[in-house]
């Protein structure tokens, strides 16, 4: 397979992000996560950030126009070349219509569609309990997935946080958001033979060798 280009889908909590890590690390793709950027942004108070903060502080989606050039150039740069795994994006059809125009220009196409499903409830257990690294960006659960030591990441020692957008008011909304805005997309990607689904319920590692399970079929299929 020439490139694996992917994409992580799945509602807020669903695991995009814990995929993402072991995905970045057996596969070594560059991994694009929007939310990272534009919390990055908004720490380092750019131009961006101030834009974007208002809307993700409400659980909000930071409008089309503001995104899609910010996600276009990361694809676009050279370690992103032979593959990329977007996480977070897209997040809405115009965004993944401004993708799709994108690649077609670049000779390139998407390999897979990787959509983790967990039913709301569970959603707002895991993310009131989740904790992060906000210099790296690693995830950890207080119950599911705890660091060895509380409140502490396991590899670089930074103290971890709570993300300001997981008080339970704004999971509410941006479970609505997810709903209204980005569910479409996978009816979208299904009529376009892109979409695999993949029960996020399960336990992390479980949920990775099906993903994992599934490259390497779309990989075989390719050499058949
Ligand atoms: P973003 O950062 O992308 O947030 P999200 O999509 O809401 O996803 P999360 O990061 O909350 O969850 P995740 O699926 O990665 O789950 P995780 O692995 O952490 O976006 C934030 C905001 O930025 C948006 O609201 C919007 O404002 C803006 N934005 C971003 N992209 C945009 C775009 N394209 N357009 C417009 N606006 C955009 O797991 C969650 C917890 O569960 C963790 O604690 C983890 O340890 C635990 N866990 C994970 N897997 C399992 C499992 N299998 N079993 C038990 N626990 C698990």
């Amino acid at each position: 397979m020439a490139e694996l280009n992917l994409i992580l889908l799945g509602p807020p909590g669903a695991g995009k992000g814990t995929q993402a890590e072991q995905l970045r690390t057996e596969f070594e793709l560059p991994h694009i996560a929007t939310g990272d950027i534009l919390r990055q942004a908004v720490a380092e108070q750019t131009e961006l950030g101030e834009l974007a903060a208002s809307y993700m502080d409400a659980g909000n989606l930071v409008p089309d126009e503001v995104i899609i050039g910010v996600l276009l150039e990361a694809v676009g740069r050279p370690d992103a070349r032979d593959g990329f795994l977007l996480d977070g994006f897209p997040r809405t059809i115009p965004q993944a219509e401004a993708l799709s125009t994108d690649l077609e220009k670049l000779g390139r196409q998407l390999t897979a569609v990787l959509m983790i499903e967990v039913d709301d409830e569970e959603i707002v257990q895991r993310i009131s309990g989740r904790r992060v690294n906000p210099v790296s960006g690693r995830v950890y659960h207080v119950d599911f997935d705890p660091p060895k030591v509380e409140g502490i990441d396991d590899v670089d020692g930074t103290p971890l946080v709570q993300r300001e957008d997981d008080q339970p008011e704004t999971v509410r909304n941006r479970l609505a958001v997810y709903h209204a805005q980005t569910a479409p997309l996978a009816d979208y990607y299904e009529k376009l033979g892109l979409l695999h689904r993949f029960d996020g319920s399960a336990a992390p590692s479980e949920v990775f060798s099906h993903i994992r399970a599934t490259i390497a079929t779309l990989k075989l299929e390719e050499t058949i």
